[in-house]
């Protein structure tokens, strides 16, 4: 609001000079009446179906109030950030700094959420986080104006180790892409995996985005675990789970992981998929009313079938068309806009949530298997379950 660049308009030089009788030229502030959205996702790369799945959940979201935020129309602009963590910063500055948006929606990579947010505490930008984990998002560099619509990275694995124990699991191997997010969904599973009893007897790694996992597999091969837990999502998760089958693991050592293993890619996985046994805040079988006419709302509007990416990016839609109708439209009413948002209570596809404390969802986390190509709920893994928000101090 503060930033809008003065320009000269016509119109008004118009008025001003017809009142005056002047020809003088008037400088006046633009009025676009736009609210300026910055989008910030992966287009291309590993993550790129799920920055697509967060667009269209967020559009639809806000198209089905009309397609205004608190009665302003949308100027959209848009930044891939290719999930590559170094560019961040420059990318977050060209929303931020030359296309001056009023809110900032992103992004996937916990590495490039980091970029996003030095950049939202800098210039106080309002900014919607509909997917990345990162812990520090909302626990050390929490801040009023940064929220979040997904999870923290350890939500869906705190999840999981008990259901692995209950199965019989006592000795499990620990398999991630080697970044934040997969380091600290580690923490999720390792934490309550022990906690129930178990022992994690190797934890296996590699950089992302790469997606040669043969050495891996023929570790695990030989460690002869009980099962395997794992962080993977995209592209690279849909390779994890055809790799796993086609080196002979399946059906000898059963295959766990946090939800995003199994979330867009069941097409791609095929047959590979089957069994796999997953936490996660979502599932496409959840059995309500809510759920059943976003789906088919999003299939019929995109010709795809919604994830729990989709869902995030709606919910992210649904929360600052909340925020926006608080304020009318006026994002630089902060007290009030950050208020509405704080206390929303999301009518979300995956249940009802609310805001933790540090602006993170509370939140069920549902036990799913893979069941014909759909991930079936079999249980409740965590009732609203929230983050521990360690270390955020608001303000
Ligand atoms: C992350 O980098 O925080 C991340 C990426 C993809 C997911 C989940 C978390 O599915």
């Amino acid at each position: 609001m503060t930033t809008r660049r003065l320009v000269l308009t016509r119109s008004a030089a118009v008025v001003g000079a017809a009142s005056t009788g002047l020809l003088l030229p008037q400088i006046v502030r633009a009025q676009s009446g736009k609210i300026r959205v910055g989008l910030m996702l992966p287009y291309t790369g590993t993550y790129a179906p799920l920055g697509v799945a967060i667009e269209n959940g967020f559009r639809m979201a806000i198209d089905e109030k009309g397609g205004k935020l608190g009665g302003r129309e949308i100027e959209w602009f848009k930044v891939d950030d290719e999930s590559e963590p170094p560019k961040a910063v420059e990318n977050a500055n060209r929303l931020v700094q030359r296309d001056k948006v009023d809110v900032i929606m992103g992004t996937v990579h916990s590495g490039v959420q980091m970029g996003i947010q030095k950049v939202a505490r800098e210039s106080g930008v309002l900014s919607i986080i509909p997917n990345a984990g990162v812990h520090a998002a909302t626990r050390a560099l929490c801040a009023p104006n940064v929220f979040r619509t997904s999870f923290t990275n350890s939500q869906p694995t705190l999840a999981l180790g008990k259901p692995m124990w209950d199965r019989g699991i006592k000795r499990a191997v620990w398999i991630t892409h080697k970044y934040a997010a997969g380091d600290e969904a580690f923490e999720g599973f390792r934490d309550s995996f022990t906690k129930a009893g178990g022992t994690v007897v190797k934890e296996l790694g590699l950089p992302f985005p790469q997606v040669e996992f043969q050495a891996l597999l023929t570790e695990i091969a030989s460690l002869k675990p009980d099962a395997v837990a794992c962080f993977f999502a995209g592209g690279a998760a849909a390779k994890f789970i055809r790799d796993y089958a086609a080196a002979g693991l399946k059906g000898k050592i059963p295959l766990y992981g946090s939800g995003f293993l199994t979330e867009g890619v069941l097409d791609a996985a095929g047959p590979a998929a089957e069994g796999i046994i997953t936490t996660l805040h979502y599932s496409d079988s959840l059995d309500t009313p809510r759920n059943k006419q976003f789906r088919l709302a999003y299939a019929k509007t995109f010709h795809l079938q919604p994830d729990v990416y989709a869902v995030q990016g709606y919910d992210a839609g649904q929360l600052l068309v909340i925020g926006a109708g608080a304020v009318k439209g006026d994002l630089g009413n902060k007290q009030v806009l950050y208020k509405a948002m704080e206390s929303a209570a999301i009518d979300s596809p995956r249940g009802k949530w609310t805001m933790s404390k540090s602006h993170n969802p509370v939140q069920d986390m549902y036990l799913r298997v893979v069941e014909k190509g759909e991930n079936k709920v079999i249980g409740i893994a965590a009732k609203a379950l929230a983050d521990s928000g360690a270390g955020c101090k608001m303000g």
